[in-house]
């Protein structure tokens, strides 16, 4: 049963095939609108999301299926203490697919052992947001007609920007990507993302503190939202939320057909006199998001036809690990009874599979 946990639990030629299907759909939508009829998808979302959701749900009713769902917990039994794992076996016997959101790190990996149908990680915490690359990928094949041999520069919460972490795993397997990590000190990647990502997949990536000093070099510059509510402390929030903003002044200095990505919702880190330029690209990039997740709901349900529905939770005990525990209090192995699961990650360190976090 194939999911979507991680933006590279697809293939690079499954990732490449997904956004062919997305551009069939959009040279030919009406041969796509009845392909799911019957099929439904449950979108559980635990953390406040309008494109994500909407863009969900408009692509699979576009594909002729159905969808049930909550985008509250509030309004769901997680209210009385039901846990992940009991509330995606439930709603498995409602669903053909589910599309989760959580706040906690790796709860839609817990989904996707017991779900028993494909599981679509919709974003958790700070962790990954794979439906997001898919959306980034698509927006740069489509503006600059390929995946590779290009420089991106990604600017702003590159600490706690999922969207960021995601797209650099995604883009670390494509040749010839250049990255240029733009961010204050308190926002920088975090270390297990420049260790294992940037220096053992050899992405060749530079660090710098303004936009300003890169922008002539960029093909794609992808700006990014300070996330507020993944902050401990008000004082530091304040002290970097005005770090970047871009304008046409900054603009004018980058390439005529460089394109300017941001996963939105935005607050002040791109000026509204931006938008008019044409190299603003980011509301183009949301539309793209639809037809992506088309492709992907579409494809993991024709993967998973004939696939028998499992019961048994799907985990490898190889990875069980009872002597260790995470770390990261934004874990879902910290707050609810998970199996302890940790690999050894390419850096050589032991890393915890829900969040990538070392143990304790
Ligand atoms: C992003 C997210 O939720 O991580 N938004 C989105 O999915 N389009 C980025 C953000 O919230 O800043």
């Amino acid at each position: 049963m194939k999911h979507l946990i991680e933006p590279t639990d697809l293939t690079v030629a499954e990732t490449d095939s997904i956004i062919a299907l997305a551009e069939d759909i959009i040279a030919d939508r009406a041969k796509y609108s009845d392909v799911c009829r019957g099929k439904k998808l449950a979108t559980l979302f635990y953390e406040p999301s309008t494109r994500t959701r909407l863009s969900f749900t408009s692509a699979m009713m576009e594909l002729g299926g159905d969808v049930i769902g909550f985008s509250d917990a509030a309004s769901s039994s997680v209210s009385k203490g039901e846990t992940v794992a009991d509330t995606v076996r439930v709603i498995a016997s409602f669903a053909d697919i589910i599309a989760m959101r959580h706040f906690k790190e790796g709860a839609p990996l817990v989904a996707s052992q017991y779900a028993g149908i494909p599981v679509i990680n919709a974003g958790d915490g700070s962790h990954a947001h794979p439906t997001q690359t898919l959306t980034d990928l698509l927006t740069i094949k489509r503006e600059k007609g390929r995946l590779d041999h290009f420089t991106i520069g990604f600017c702003g919460d590159l600490k706690f920007g999922r969207t960021v972490h995601s797209l650099i795993k995604a883009l670390s397997r494509y040749e010839g990507v250049r990255v240029i990590l733009i961010a204050p000190d308190e926002l920088r990647l975090p270390e297990y993302m420049r260790r294992e990502v940037c220096d053992k997949c050899g992405i060749d990536y530079r660090e710098v503190s303004t936009m300003e000093e890169v922008m002539p070099e960029l093909d794609v510059l992808y700006m990014t939202r300070v996330q507020k509510e993944r902050f401990f402390d008000e004082e530091e929030f304040n002290r970097v939320k005005d770090s970047f903003v871009l304008d046409p002044q900054k603009l004018a200095a980058a390439k005529n057909d460089m394109i300017v990505l941001h996963p939105l919702p935005r607050v002040n880190e791109i000026t509204r006199a931006v938008d008019a330029d044409p190299r603003a690209a980011y509301f183009r990039q949301v539309e793209n998001g639809k037809f992506v997740r088309m492709a992907l709901i579409y494809s993991l349900l024709r993967w998973a036809e004939g696939e028998p529905r499992r019961t048994a939770p799907q985990i490898d005990p190889a990875l069980i690990h009872p002597e260790f525990a995470c770390s990261n209090a934004r874990c879902i192995s910290t707050t609810e009874d998970v199996d302890p699961l940790f690999h050894l990650a390419a850096d050589g360190t032991c890393r915890c599979a829900y969040c990538e976090s070392r143990p304790k």
